[in-house]
């Protein structure tokens, strides 16, 4: 499998990590033999059509920035569009910035992959929370396939487990703690008596959150993947503007104090009940599964027959999230072998 890289940051330096690492199990256990021919950054590529080698991948990532300069296989200022249109390859792994205003550049990526007929794997939520109704048709369109595992839940697998684990049940609702950073905040403010803001600065200073923290805080990340999961796994059509959402910005000590006296904390949850989606500070028992501490993530499923199901885990992190990548590229492996054994018996 020819994979073209776009995208050579935390999430992607796991990939060539988790790739070089995992090889020769992946190879004897499903007859999986990924070849990185490509990778993109913001300032140029490296393109190898007979693949980069593990001793070459391991040079450019000690070499660090910028990556096109590479002797052998640099070049610098081309643009990731290109590379992605003009290299032969099965699949692009999109792990560029998020942007949920216009979702570029990973929009642009996207399509273009699909376009010269590439499968997508990507952990960019912005296009999927911005399109992912008209992401999803145009992949059908063109006869590939776009998946996106690392995009809730980081490498815990969140997607997979209700997709195929619960594939005989039926989701009735989804409830979850989706963000690492206000889980931290929300968990530090009543643990060392401090307030939001300075909960907020500790987080930064630990890189927990980033100096912009909107994202975060406002739960704008958290809709993202509340958008995600209500697509792909309750059959929604929604897009970002469909979510009611409010942040964190508001919790003061006083009010997780109060619920305290009740047994209980406040969380942000986001949601997805019948029609609503939504993202909410929500007081929760102490005693819920979800109720989660620091960087963790958890997500509840309500189901028709097997009642509540939680999975708890890490919800970010480069290697985690380059697992999920890995998870992803397996499964369009499957799905390509699948295909090649329809088409032989169909001829
Ligand atoms: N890190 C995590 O734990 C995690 C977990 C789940 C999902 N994600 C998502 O995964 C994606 C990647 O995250 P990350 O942490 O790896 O981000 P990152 O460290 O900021 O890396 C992003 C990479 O994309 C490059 N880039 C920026 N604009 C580009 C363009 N126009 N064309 C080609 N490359 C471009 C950047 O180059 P420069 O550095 O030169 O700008 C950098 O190499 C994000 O969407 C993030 O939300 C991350």
């Amino acid at each position: 499998m020819r994979i073209i890289l776009v995208g050579y940051g935390v999430v992607g330096k796991g990939v060539t990590t988790i790739l070089a690492e995992r090889y020769k199990d992946k190879v004897n256990d499903y007859g999986f033999n990924p070849k990185i021919v490509a990778i993109a950054d913001i300032d140029g590529a490296v393109i190898n059509p007979k693949g980069l080698s593990p001793e070459k991948l391991e040079e450019i990532k000690k070499r660090g920035y910028p990556i096109s300069a590479d002797p052998d296989f640099g070049h610098p200022g081309m643009k990731a569009l290109d590379v992605i249109a003009s290299v032969e390859a099965e699949v692009v792994v999109e792990v560029t910035p998020v942007n949920i205003k216009n979702g570029e550049p990973a929009l642009s990526h996207i399509i273009t992959a699909f376009k010269t007929g590439k499968h997508v794997v990507t952990t960019n939520k912005g296009p999927l929370a911005l399109a992912m109704p008209a992401l999803t048709e145009l992949a059908e369109y063109n006869n590939v396939y776009l998946r996106f595992s690392g995009t809730v839940g980081g490498g815990t697998p969140m997607l997979e487990f209700a997709k195929r684990c619960l594939a005989g049940d039926k989701i009735l609702a989804i409830r979850g703690i989706l963000n690492g950073t206000t889980n931290y905040i929300l968990t530090e403010m009543p643990q060392t008596r401090v307030s939001f803001q300075e909960a907020l600065t500790n987080a930064q200073k630990l890189g927990y959150a980033e100096r912009e923290p909107s994202m975060d805080i406002d739960g704008f990340d958290t809709a993202c993947k509340v958008v995600i999961l209500a697509n792909w796994i309750m059959n929604k059509k929604i897009t970002l503007k469909d979510v009611d959402r409010t942040g964190i910005r508001d919790i003061s000590l006083e009010a997780l104090d109060e619920a305290s006296k009740r047994g209980n904390t406040i969380k942000l949850i986001g949601s997805i009940d019948g029609d609503k989606a939504s993202v909410k500070p929500t007081e929760i028992s102490k005693d819920n599964p979800l109720c989660v501490s620091g960087v963790l993530n958890a997500i509840t499923f309500s189901t028709e027959y097997a009642a509540e199901q939680t999975l708890i885990g890490r919800g970010a992190g480069g290697i985690e999230t380059a697992s999920a990548v890995l998870r992803d590229l397996l499964d369009i492996r499957h799905k390509l072998a699948d295909r090649m054994l329809n088409d032989n018996s169909e001829s």
